[in-house]
């Protein structure tokens, strides 16, 4: 079974189709990486997969629980790193992890289990005592990213993972993306960097208008035969 799964999901506002009949499901083991406009659907296909939003129309599964008659358990199993990951800036990174962990409700893991998921994403031990107002954009999302691992879920939704990091930054998300992959988890990215998704997934959709238009094999694509079959789908949208 599919650890994120949407079937037939539709999301209305009044004569706007916000996302329509989408089908999708992610395993565990892949990435699947969402391209599109702005106004394609990206980020109300992740609030529907969050309960963040009720669907118009289908449903969307985390971990078999159907999000909207079941959204705590559904949530349970689901990490979210969002596109702006917001931080105490007083907080160390070490501070933030048992912050957030206390606020799951959760028994709080011992210090050692939260050093290793903060080394785990690739934050250096010095780091993790330092006050994140002394983070760079990376390391914000890196820490975001261990917020979103602390929880145990298998099951990620990434938002714009790569938007502001330098390709530094970007290509050590995309090696920890690989990483959680083959660990077992199923991860959902939505971005608008081509060449980075063609890196990073395994499958990529192509939204256009509330509908997933496309789903390509990035290993059999170059980026830059991603983009021309990209801009090809948009283009007759104003
Ligand atoms: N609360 C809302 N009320 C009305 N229309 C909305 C609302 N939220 C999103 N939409 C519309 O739904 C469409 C998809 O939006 P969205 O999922 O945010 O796109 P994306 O994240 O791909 O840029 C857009 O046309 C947007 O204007
Ligand atoms: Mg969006």
């Amino acid at each position: 079974m599919p650890l994120l799964e949407t079937h037939a999901l539709g999301k209305r506002y009044g004569d706007t189709i916000a996302l329509d009949d989408l089908d999708l499901a992610v395993d565990a083991g892949e990435v699947v990486c969402l391209l599109g406009a702005n106004g394609a659907g990206k980020t109300t296909t992740l609030n529907l997969l969050l309960g963040f939003l009720a669907p118009t129309s289908g449903e969307a599964r985390v971990d078999g629980r159907v999000v909207h008659t079941d959204p705590q358990a559904a949530r349970a199993r689901l990490g979210y790193l969002p596109e702006v990951v917001q931080l105490y800036p007083a907080l160390s990174g070490i501070e933030t992890l048992r912050y957030f962990a206390d606020l799951s409700g959760k028994p709080r893991p011992d210090d050692e289990a939260l050093h290793r998921t903060l080394s785990q994403v690739g934050l250096q031990r010095d780091a993790h005592a330092r006050r994140v107002s002394a983070y760079s954009k990376g390391m914000r999302q890196k820490l975001g990213l261990a917020i979103a691992l602390s929880k145990g879920a298998q099951a990620l939704l990434l938002d714009e993972p790569l938007s502001g990091l330098d390709p530094k930054a970007a290509n050590e998300l995309v090696a920890l993306v690989r990483g959680l992959a083959a660990d077992g988890h199923a991860i959902l990215a939505v971005t608008h960097d081509i060449f980075r998704a063609q890196q990073m997934a395994d499958r990529i959709g192509i939204m256009r208008q509330g509908r997933l238009v496309d789903m390509v094999d990035p290993r059999t694509m170059s980026a830059a035969e991603i983009e021309a079959l990209y801009v090809h789908h948009l283009r007759d949208v104003a």
